[in-house]
C-alpha cells in the first residue's frame, strides 16, 4: 500500500479514501456473496453516479421499496465502504461502486450480475472532480485547477485514472453482463436512457411509470429531493453541492487549449486501440 496524500492510499493500482475503507476490506470482497438479483452501478467519480443511482432506485421503488429508506445512499450503498451489514439487506440489493474491475467480487463475473457502467467526457469530468475535491475535506485541497489537472492526468486522485478505469472495464466487457451508458446521452435523451436502463434490468414499465422516473431524475427535481441530493452529508465533511451545474461542454470555460489537447492525447494513447467511440467526440 502506498500513501498518495494525507487521505488517499493506493492499493492494487486503485486509490481509495483511507478515511472510508481499508485494503483488508477491499480484499475481503473476494469472498463477497453475490445474489442473482443484485444490481451494480459502477462509475469513475463525478460521472453522474448519484443521477443514475436515483434512476435505478426509482425503477426499483415501483416494485414496492418506496419510503423504506431515508437516503439513496442507504438504498444503494457503496460496495467498497462498509456502510451496513450487506448480508442483511433485502433483495434486490443495489450497490454503487467506483472500483476497478479487478477488485470486484468474483461472483459478479461468475453470476453475470447486472452492471450499469456510466462514463462521462473526461474534460467535463475533471472540472466536476476539481470542484468536488475542493469542497471535500477528505480529498486534499488543490491550489488551482492547473494543479488538480496534473493530479488527474497522473491518476493521483480518488479511484486513480479515468483513462485506466474506463479501459479496465471496457476491455473486460465480454466477461460481464454490463450496460455502458454515458452522461452525455442521459443529458441529450433522459427518457431514452431511462428506457435503456429498464430494458437492461428487465423492467417492463408503463409509459406513466417511465415518466415518473424521468421526473424524479430531472436536475431541478433531484436538487430538491432530500433522499437524492446528498445534502445529508455533514458540512464539515463536504461543503459543496453534489448537484452543481449538471451540464455538458462546460469544460470549455475552464480547460486551456493545451489541457484539452493533453486529454485528447492521453485518450488516444490509453484507449485509442479499443473499439470505443465516444458521443462527445
Ligand atoms: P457537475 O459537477 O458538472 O455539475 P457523481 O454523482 O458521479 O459524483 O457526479 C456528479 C455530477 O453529476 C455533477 O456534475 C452533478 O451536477 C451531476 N448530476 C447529478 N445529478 C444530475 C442530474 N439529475 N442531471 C444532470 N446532472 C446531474
Amino acid at each position: 500500500m502506498e500513501q498518495i496524500s494525507d487521505y488517499l492510499c493506493r492499493y492494487k493500482n486503485y486509490n481509495f479514501l483511507a478515511t472510508h475503507t481499508t485494503p483488508e476490506y477491499i480484499d475481503s470482497l473476494k469472498s463477497f456473496e453475490i445474489r442473482d438479483s443484485d444490481v451494480f452501478l459502477v462509475t469513475y467519480p463525478k460521472s453522474g453516479t448519484v443521477w443514475a443511482q436515483q434512476i435505478i432506485i426509482s425503477i426499483y421503488e415501483l416494485d414496492g421499496h418506496r419510503n423504506k429508506y431515508s437516503t439513496n445512499v442507504e438504498r444503494m450503498p457503496w460496495l467498497e465502504y462498509k456502510m451496513a451489514d450487506y448480508t442483511l439487506l433485502p433483495s434486490p440489493r443495489l450497490f454503487a461502486s467506483h472500483l476497478l474491475e479487478s477488485l470486484m467480487p468474483p461472483g459478479v463475473k461468475k453470476n453475470k450480475t447486472k452492471i450499469v457502467y456510466l462514463m462521462r467526457n473526461p474534460k467535463d469530468n475533471v472540472v466536476s472532480f476539481y470542484h468536488f475535491t475542493k469542497a471535500h475535506i477528505a480529498l486534499g485541497s488543490p491550489e488551482s485547477f492547473e494543479q488538480f489537472f496534473k493530479w488527474y492526468i497522473a491518476g493521483n486522485v480518488l479511484a486513480s485514472s479515468w483513462f485506466d478505469h474506463v479501459r479496465d472495464w471496457y476491455s473486460n466487457r465480454d466477461q460481464y453482463n454490463i450496460l455502458f451508458l454515458t452522461y452525455e446521452e442521459m443529458i441529450l435523451d433522459l427518457k431514452g436512457s431511462v428506457k435503456k436502463i429498464c430494458n437492461f434490468l428487465g423492467k417492463d414499465l408503463t409509459e406513466a411509470a417511465i415518466s415518473h422516473v424521468v421526473e424524479k431524475a430531472k436536475f431541478e427535481n433531484m436538487k430538491n429531493d432530500s433522499k437524492a441530493n446528498y445534502e445529508h452529508v455533514p458540512p464539515e465533511g463536504f461543503s459543496g453541492k453534489f448537484l452543481r451545474k449538471g451540464q455538458i461542454g462546460d469544460w470549455k470555460n475552464t480547460l486551456t487549449v493545451a489541457q484539452s489537447e493533453k486529454v485528447d492525447q492521453v485518450l488516444q494513447e490509453k484507449l485509442g486501440d479499443l473499439p470505443l467511440r465516444f458521443i462527445w467526440e
